[in-house]
């Protein structure tokens, strides 16, 4: 039996329902050689800031059980060297791209919408709002609903691009809904959720935290159930706007309970790190699953288990 993988988020269409996820393959060069990118339905790019940053002190990583903890502290080129170095190769090679921005204060935001708005190559905007706001006492803006709105407002001005604009929402809060409602009440067309939940390892040989950057974003296995449930909550309240799910995606089955759940399309994210392949292991396997139960096209589930 043929399944129809095509999928969408708002007005973008995806050829496959599989993405990568931000920060787990930087700008798709190095999955080159696994894989043709431009047959995934997106890849999301690291979120990229104005400015060339050398991210945390090290370590940066640590293996937790089924999951990782990671305080990379956005590393990356900058915006003008992701231009002209990663933007330039997706779009040469014919990658539908999602590019993901940060900053640390709105006019940051505002200033890469702006900067990147009559870029051509790029398929969608996903705001990492999962940032501290230097003007807010380090709060991440992605946890309070004004301020997770203003940015999102700041970027929707500045935004003049047909393109989806995506907000990535943080699972360290209350109410996840209340968030999704007040960035879409600023203009978003869809929401990536979830970002990673913030975490701690002790070394008790040192006594100290293990990341040098202390605390760290955790990623895996283990945050599934939690992806899961954020995601039905949110389509439950919102059923019209579009996520995009993630959260410890290793296999068909488990995109399909996102798919279930509400999402419209999945990222794969730390499943990368071990296998490569993931993204299009993860898009076979979950044609295998939807064609075992009868159902011929992936939006035919989206949302299934709110009935
Ligand atoms: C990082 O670069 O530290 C990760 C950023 C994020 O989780 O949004």
């Amino acid at each position: 039996m043929s399944v129809d993988l095509s999928t969408s988020l708002g007005s973008l269409h995806l050829k496959a329902p599989t993405l990568t996820a931000s920060g787990c393959a930087a700008a798709g060069r190095e999955l080159a050689q696994f894989g043709d990118v431009a047959t995934l339905g997106a890849v999301v790019t690291k979120s990229i800031m104005l400015q060339p940053r050398s991210g945390r002190a090290t370590p940066r990583m640590a293996e937790t059980p089924s999951g990782m903890l990671n305080s990379i502290g956005l590393q990356g080129p900058g915006v003008e060297a992701f231009i002209e170095k990663d933007l330039s190769w997706l779009s040469q090679n014919g990658v539908t791209t999602v590019v993901s921005i940060a900053g640390e204060t709105t006019a940051e935001f505002a200033e890469l919408a702006a900067r990147l708005s009559n870029v051509p190559g790029i398929a969608a905007l996903e705001v990492n709002i999962s940032c501290p706001n230097v003007e807010s006492r380090g709060q991440v803006f992605a946890c309070d609903p004004y301020a997770a709105a203003d940015v999102i407002a700041a970027v929707r001005r500045e935004w003049t691009s047909d393109a989806p604009v995506l907000a990535k929402l943080s699972p360290d809060v209350t109410d996840i809904v209340s968030i999704a409602h007040s960035v879409r009440e600023a203009g978003v067309d869809g929401v990536s959720m979830i970002n990673t939940l913030l975490g701690m390892v002790i070394d008790v040989d040192r006594m100290k935290p293990l990341l040098g950057g202390r605390t760290g974003g955790l990623s895996g296995p283990a945050i599934r159930p939690v992806a899961v449930r954020a995601v039905y909550q949110v389509h439950a309240a919102l059923p019209d706007l579009p996520i995009l799910g993630m959260g410890g995606i290793r296999t068909g089955h488990d995109a399909l309970e996102f798919f279930a759940a509400g999402a419209s399309a999945v990222s794969i994210g730390t499943v990368v790190f071990g296998d490569p392949r993931a993204p299009w292991r993860v898009a076979e396997e979950l044609s295998s699953e939807l064609a075992s139960r009868g159902y011929s096209a992936v939006r035919d589930v989206i949302g299934l288990a709110h009935r």
